[in-house]
């Protein structure tokens, strides 16, 4: 699998940030994550790129950083402009970021206003909440931020502000979001403190230079995993898959709809849980999903609604609302196009209900411009029960450049 894209734009920004050399090894080379990379490079970091993809990237310290000549621009990636806004606001110049037209739509107050507590000076669009954003970086006071949304992307720009502020900063959540912020802070010798329901960091720490392993990503390897899951008859071992408990909600999503999923040679690396996943294709049966394991599996939506669909009964997904601001809305986005193929789809609120058993038919879909969108069509392609055609295909190598290869690879040369 390509390498985990959340980690990835973690190690250039904390690798920018430390003192030293630190060297990624499995970095993914996707558009979102080169988005980061280059703003980095704008604020004056020198990263060299090996030919075997490996990164060596020369950190200057918290301090570092120099004011970027141009407007940086985040391309589709949310986790880019989020974070970095969190980081841009302690440093002592001014910068400006924007984004494609769909990051350009998505809802930015989500970190501007807690950042405004700690004294950034943030403007923006759309009262302050739309991309482009400007962005007088400055002193910031340490906050106690209860967030109403369990998001790591607001989570991670709060942490990594806090690291400009004296003393303690403090983020509680509703249910915990991905902590791979919390885990590489500490990697590279910040001093970070979870705790039941948030965590705290200490501002002004001292990171030092590192040698990261990125793992293969899971929101990736879901693709994969439900497509010999319902293609019969299949066996896939995908492996070096990073299995932070909270990223793996999807396997504990596609075990409980009676999926065959077994994790193989469990261990850590830089930090994070990685195993080998062995899969085997499985009669699925329709669950009820809701409540903490959807921030565990929150990338995973339009992949779950494909397995839903083949499955056996009803499949219900609550609590799910975020899927509405993600690279597009997803629930409406997958209940358009599931639709499209005779799936029974009705969207809510806050998810979807899905009526499974029948089978896809085949068709012409489209990805809404979303990378995670096309990759769930391709996977309902490889049932169907007639070709499908899917529009709007290049926004897979926002996480994924290599996908159609080795979707290729994986069924034969079906795919
Ligand atoms: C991400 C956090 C999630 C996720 C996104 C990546 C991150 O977004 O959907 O793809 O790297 O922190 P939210 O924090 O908005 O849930």
């Amino acid at each position: 699998m390509p390498g985990d894209k959340s980690i990835s734009h973690r190690s250039i920004m904390l690798g920018s940030l430390a003192e030293g050399t630190t060297l990624v090894h499995g970095f993914l080379h996707g558009e979102d994550n080169h988005a980061t990379l280059n703003a980095f490079r704008a604020m004056g970091i020198e990263i060299e790129e090996h030919a075997d993809g490996v990164l060596k990237i020369h950190g200057k310290g918290l301090h570092g950083l120099a004011e970027p000549g141009d407007i940086l621009d985040c391309g589709n990636s949310g986790t880019t402009i989020r974070l970095m806004t969190g980081l841009l606001a302690g440093q002592g110049f001014f910068s400006v970021l924007t984004g494609d037209k769909y990051l350009r739509k998505r809802p930015m107050k989500r970190v501007l206003s807690p950042l405004s507590t700690m004294g950034a000076r943030i403007w923006g669009r759309g009262g302050g909440d739309l991309a482009p954003l400007a962005i007088q970086g400055g002193s910031l006071q340490p906050a106690v931020y209860d967030s109403p949304i369990a998001s790591a992307q607001v989570k991670s720009a709060l942490l990594l502000a806090g690291l400009y502020a004296q003393g303690e900063t403090t983020v509680r959540e509703p249910h915990l979001s991905r902590d791979h912020s919390e885990r590489m802070l500490r990697f590279f010798g910040a001093d970070v403190r979870p705790f039941e329901g948030g965590v705290t960091v200490v501002g002004h720490p001292r990171l030092t230079g590192r040698e990261v392993f990125v793992p293969g990503d899971i929101s990736s390897a879901a693709f994969f995993l439900v497509a010999a899951l319902v293609t019969p008859g299949s066996e896939l071992l995908v492996r070096n898959v990073g299995v932070n408990p909270t990223r793996s909600g999807i396997i504990d999503i596609l075990q409980q709809m009676g999926g065959s999923l077994e994790l193989l040679n469990s261990r850590e690396l830089s930090g994070e849980p990685v195993a080998d996943i062995l899969v085997r294709s499985s009669d699925l049966k329709g669950v009820e999903i809701g409540g903490s394991v959807v921030p565990r599996a929150i990338d995973e939506f339009p992949v779950v609604s494909v397995a839903a669909s083949f499955a056996e009964g009803t499949t219900t997904i609550r609590d799910a609302r975020e899927l509405r601001v993600k690279e597009t809305d997803r629930i409406a986005a997958m209940t358009s196009e599931l639709t499209k193929l005779g799936a029974r789809v009705a969207a809510r609120e806050d998810g979807m209900v899905i009526d499974g058993g029948q089978g896809l038919s085949g068709g012409t879909v489209n990805s809404h411009g979303d990378h995670r969108i096309a990759m769930s069509l391709a996977v309902a392609a490889q049932c169907a029960k007639a070709a499908v055609t899917i529009e709007d295909t290049a926004c897979t190598a926002t996480s994924f450049p290599n996908f159609w290869d080795l979707l290729g690879q994986a069924t034969g040369g079906k795919g």
